[in-house]
């Protein structure tokens, strides 16, 4: 059934200084795999680029200390001196997808099944649930989700209604508290999960600003997302900017990156203020590290919560109708930005990771998507 097909698979070439480049990636033509019971063939169409893959990947110096790695700060972590399931080592492929592999969201890709040993997937079927930057991916079928293109895109998998934008969700549902009239700021707002939280506070009444870099994503931020405003981190002064556009304090700082950008915040929440701790994406190629403000923490009563999204699984059902009946309604907008072929991909994650992009839910768009055709 594979006769003639090639495989080109993604596989990690070194442990990496800093932003990944090209050289830390190899691409090699492998055999497409053999589908076994239970699983299905699949060809990948788009690939997931989300910046917190970086810290399963091997690190050339010091791994930093991101997300509770026992082995943060050690030299040459990449020696696997502490085992972690999820890393990714040198010579493995490239993985998409980082939740634990048996959980039903683990994937990051999502294509077209081309031969199938699971009842539940057919020959033409899309589906969620591959986890490699490659063409072709035997997947279980257990843990792979049919999708149904008349409903949504296939892509809104990874994207609209994807673990990012859930993770988005999350935060602010259920980790935030927000009240209507409260400044909420937020860093990386034009990135996938910070899409979401800039949308839904601004719908529920609060004063939202957010931090992004470059004129261009600034505008995206307030004009699409509907922000009161949007900071350029690359071209301002945060803490000038702050005091400018919120004078009277911050009630709520939703962190998607740490680092140094961190620090003029602490000084400008309010008296009980909140920190809500996403991801620290300025750390997550090194360096970036953040020091706490003790002082200002205890003075000022702030409360800090960081969350992972893996908690609250039972929350996606509810996630899931909401966002895509506010998306169908025009309610809710999604921009993603579409990197076209498999080559493209570690330049996707340099751009995802640096911020050197316009914008949205980055992807890659390994094969032509047939389903668009289909929709209309
Ligand atoms: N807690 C959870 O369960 C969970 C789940 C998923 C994701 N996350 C985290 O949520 C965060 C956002 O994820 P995403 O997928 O939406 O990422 P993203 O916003 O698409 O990409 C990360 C962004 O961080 C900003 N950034 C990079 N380096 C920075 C620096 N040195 N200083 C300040 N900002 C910097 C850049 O945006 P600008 O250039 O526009 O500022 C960059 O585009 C990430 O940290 C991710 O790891 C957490």
């Amino acid at each position: 059934m594979a006769a003639g097909l090639q495989n080109r698979v993604v596989r990690i070439a070194r442990p990496i200084d800093g932003l990944p480049g090209p050289d830390d990636f190899e691409i090699r033509v492998e055999p497409v795999p053999e589908p076994g019971e239970g699983q299905a063939l699949v060809r990948t169409i788009y690939i997931s680029i989300a910046p917190g893959v970086r810290p399963l990947m091997p690190y050339a110096g010091e791994r930093p200390d991101v997300a509770q790695d026992s082995s943060a700060g050690r030299v040459d972590a990449s020696a696997d001196a502490v085992p972690n399931p999820s890393r990714i080592r040198v010579g493995e492929a490239m993985r998409a997808g980082m939740v634990p592999s048996d959980s039903k969201f683990a994937g990051g890709t999502v294509g077209r099944v081309i031969a199938s040993r699971h009842p539940d997937f057919r020959v033409g079927d899309y589906a969620f649930g591959g986890r490699y930057w490659q063409d072709y991916e035997a997947i279980d079928g257990a843990s792979a989700i049919r999708l149904d293109p008349a409903e949504l895109p296939i892509e809104a998998d990874l994207g609209l209604i994807g673990r990012s934008a859930f993770t988005g969700w999350v935060g602010y549902r259920r980790i935030c508290n927000a009240r209507p009239g409260e400044t909420i700021l937020v860093s990386a707002a034009a990135g996938s999960v910070g899409m979401l939280v800039v949308q839904l506070a601004k719908a529920d009444g609060l004063h939202v600003v957010g931090i992004a870099s470059g004129a261009d994503k600034c505008a995206f931020v307030t004009r699409e997302l509907g922000a009161d405003a949007c900071i350029d981190r690359m071209g301002e002064d945060v803490g000038a900017a702050l005091d400018r556009l919120c004078p009277a304090g911050v009630d709520i700082y939703f962190d998607n990156v740490g680092g140094a950008v961190q620090r003029p915040i602490f000084d400008r929440l309010k008296p009980f203020g909140r920190l809500i701790v996403c991801g620290m994406a300025a750390s997550y190629c090194g360096g970036g590290d953040t020091q706490l403000p003790t002082g200002i923490i205890l003075g000022k009563r702030l409360r800090i919560e960081g969350f992972v999204v893996l908690d609250y699984d039972d929350d996606y059902p509810a996630f899931r109708s909401e966002i895509a009946r506010l998306w169908r309604e025009g309610r809710i907008h999604y921009r993603q930005l579409v990197y076209e072929g498999l080559e493209s991909a570690p330049r996707a994650l340099a751009d995802c990771l640096s911020g050197r992009s316009s914008g949205g839910k980055i992807l890659v768009q390994v094969a032509p998507d047939d389903s668009r055709a289909e929709r209309s």
